[in-house]
């Protein structure tokens, strides 16, 4: 254990060095305040020989008196609680007059922050917080003004946030123990020579410095996404800045400057030096802020912010161009993913109503719908950001080829996409009541899956923002025969495209003709439609990777019936949402036994045709 040899270290440490240590005449004062430190601690029955009473000497030698001291030729110089079950709170107030050279609480059961103030510790020179609950971030000042610090052991917390900046002002700094925690972001330009420092297993990336090229490649596994020597190569990634934005005139002065100051920073990373490395780290600070003003707006206040800056400094990758414009996935420093999603032609309203609908779906909240985070506005762009969700789309997993590890979607698992997917839009309908569309693109590839297989609407609500050709001649409501043929859209028009999801899921079937873009009959889904219904026995078009048992049948084909239902041509005779999410949420995974039979016994197409026909009552066992 690294602690072991603390003491050790310390002793060769003051050899080498010459060190001087405190006369002992003060170990009264000392034994007061360590008494007044156990005081915050919890469960101290390990510590039962620190007594208030009048010690003399906390050393003899190089024996402590009380358990847990450090002593050094008749001198205090350090605590070492390891391994004690203590808990409570470090208070390192009535520390601060002590010749602290080491302190170590490992191996203990403290959680909360990181200890508050441990930088009025200025004599320490290693400090020891592995092994417990610390967790947070750890505030960038922490270690400011540590100069004689050598050791840093904070390994198998909690710890979040980034690595404190205030670590490159440790010019003595010759090993820092980081691993698994949940430090995110990029690692600092460390300059210190004789560093080493292990970070694995931590939410860390970008690239790996320069100066830790040298490293132990161990110091880096575990992390999401580091690159450069000791590990692979960095692939130069274009930033979104050059390939969302090279044409927007955001590439102000003020940025190219910025940038100028990060190539000039990067250049000058040669030599190291700590003062520069803090520097234009501080230097990149101010001038986003300068930047920020008034670019990206957030509409969530407990989305963690991000700069503009950052966003579009952050490696992106081209995630697809659809038909309003290209998403790029952009992973930031936090180590957390987001999309942004870049539109051309939303320019229907005036900048206060953009700023109006786009806070107004900031408030929406609902588990199946994918909260918008932040949006950025500029007269002829918009960018929206959201989250980035891994799962891909309800379309990708029903119509691309699956990679050999991806499961299909059983029965159990569409249920429950169409499902949320229902409770998501009805949602939409009670917040957005003045919208005529309140989703208005609704369509498998509208529908995210979360790692759970939990579908999670985007792309609603957009009607009101974006420019009407745009939108008439692209988004799937227009597509519906009361569009198409009528020229207007209703209430109903959003069920409609319910119906369809419906029908594609359940037949894995692309409804392509509908999805075509532009207008005239080709948007026309009654062949589709139609082809799915002159089937023979229902239960043949029902996709054979949903791994049907004849035990679902039945819940199958109400829900084609609900599809059939919701995609009825005449709005008049379609059902209302209300209707359809009441009949979705009745979906069972398995039939009770009499559903099974009142359909398989039948033996022929009877009972399936008779639903289509209207004047038959929705069939109900
Ligand atoms: C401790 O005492 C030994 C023996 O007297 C001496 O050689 C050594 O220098 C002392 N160390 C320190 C750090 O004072
Ligand atoms: C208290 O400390 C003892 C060892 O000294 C440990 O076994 C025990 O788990 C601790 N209890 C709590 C509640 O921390
Ligand atoms: C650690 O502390 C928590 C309270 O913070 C307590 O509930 C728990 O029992 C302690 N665990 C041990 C092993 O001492
Ligand atoms: C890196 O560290 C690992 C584990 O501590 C050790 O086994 C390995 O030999 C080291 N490699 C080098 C090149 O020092
Ligand atoms: C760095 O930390 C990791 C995780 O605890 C450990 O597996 C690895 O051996 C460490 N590397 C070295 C060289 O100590």
């Amino acid at each position: 254990m690294a602690s072991s040899t603390s003491y050790s270290w310390f002793l060769t440490f003051c050899i080498l060095t010459a060190c001087s240590l405190p006369a002992s005449s003060n170990d009264r004062d000392y034994a007061k305040a360590l008494l007044k430190f156990k005081e915050s601690l919890t469960n101290t029955t390990m510590l039962a020989d620190w007594q208030d009473q009048l010690v003399d000497k906390l050393c003899s030698w190089n024996t402590p008196k009380w358990t847990g001291c450090l002593c050094l030729n008749g001198s205090f110089i350090g605590l070492r609680l390891e391994g004690m079950g203590l808990g409570g709170r470090i208070d390192v107030n009535s520390l601060a007059n002590l010749p602290l050279f080491s302190l170590s609480v490992m191996s203990n059961n403290f959680s909360g922050p990181f200890p508050s103030g441990l930088n009025k510790l200025r004599k320490l020179r290693s400090l020891y917080l592995a092994n417990n609950g610390f967790n947070g971030e750890i505030p960038d000042n922490a270690f400011s003004g540590l100069k004689a610090m050598r050791k840093v052991v904070l390994r198998n917390n909690m710890f979040t946030g980034k690595i404190p900046i205030s670590l490159l002002e440790l010019p003595r700094l010759v090993d820092l123990q980081l691993q698994n925690n949940q430090f995110r972001g990029r690692i600092l330009d460390f300059w210190q020579g004789n560093l080493r420092v292990n970070l694995s297993y931590n939410k860390l990336q970008g690239p790996i410095p320069a100066t830790l090229s040298n490293q132990n490649a161990s110091f880096f596994f575990g992390n999401i996404n580091l690159c450069g020597k000791p590990l692979h190569p960095c692939k130069p990634k274009k930033s979104i800045l050059r390939i969302a934005l090279t044409t927007a005139a955001v590439t102000t002065f003020a940025l190219a400057a910025f940038i100028v100051l990060v190539i000039i920073s990067r250049r000058r990373a040669k030599p190291l030096q700590y003062e520069k490395s803090i520097n234009s780290f501080y230097k990149e600070k101010e001038t986003s802020k300068k930047n920020e003003h008034g670019k990206l707006y957030f509409v969530r206040n407990e989305m963690e912010g991000f700069e503009l800056e950052e966003l579009l400094r952050a490696s992106a990758e081209v995630l697809g161009s659809g038909s309003f414009g290209s998403s790029y996935k952009a992973v930031l420093f936090n180590g957390l993913s987001y999309v942004v999603r870049r539109f051309r032609q939303m320019s229907n309203v005036g900048k206060e109503e953009f700023y109006e609908h786009m806070r107004r779906l900031g408030r929406l909240s609902h588990p199946n719908l994918l909260p918008l985070v932040a949006f950025y506005y500029r007269k002829d762009e918009k960018l929206l950001i959201t989250q980035f969700v891994q799962n891909g789309s309800l379309a990708s997993h029903l119509h691309s080829k699956r990679s050999p590890n991806q499961r299909a979607l059983d029965w159990p698992t569409r249920l429950r996409i169409i499902k949320g997917v229902a409770r998501g839009l009805a949602y939409l309908y009670k917040e957005l009541p003045s919208l005529t569309l309140p989703h208005g693109h609704l369509k498998s590839s509208n529908v995210l899956l979360d790692s759970e297989y939990k579908p999670l609407l985007v792309d609603y609500a957009l009607v009101p923002v974006l420019n009407k050709d745009r939108a008439h001649q692209f988004m799937v409501a227009y597509k519906s025969p009361e569009y198409t043929q009528n020229d207007h859209v209703t209430r109903k028009t959003d069920v409609w495209s319910l119906g369809i999801l419906i029908l594609e899921l359940l037949t894995g079937q692309f409804p392509a003709n509908y999805l075509r873009q532009g207008r005239g009959p080709s948007a026309d889904l009654a062949p589709w439609v139609n082809s799915i219904v002159k089937g023979e026995w229902p239960s043949e078009l029902f996709d054979k990777d949903m791994n049907l048992g004849i035990s679902s049948e039945g819940q199958m084909l109400r829900l084609l019936e609900i599809g059939m239902r919701c995609c009825e041509w005449n709005p008049e005779r379609r059902w209302d949402l209300r209707e359809a999410v009441e009949r979705i949420e009745e979906l069972k995974e398995r039939d009770r036994h009499d559903d099974y039979s009142s359909y398989a016994s039948e033996g022929d197409t009877h009972s399936y045709r008779a639903m289509s026909d209207d004047n038959v009552p929705f069939s109900r066992a």
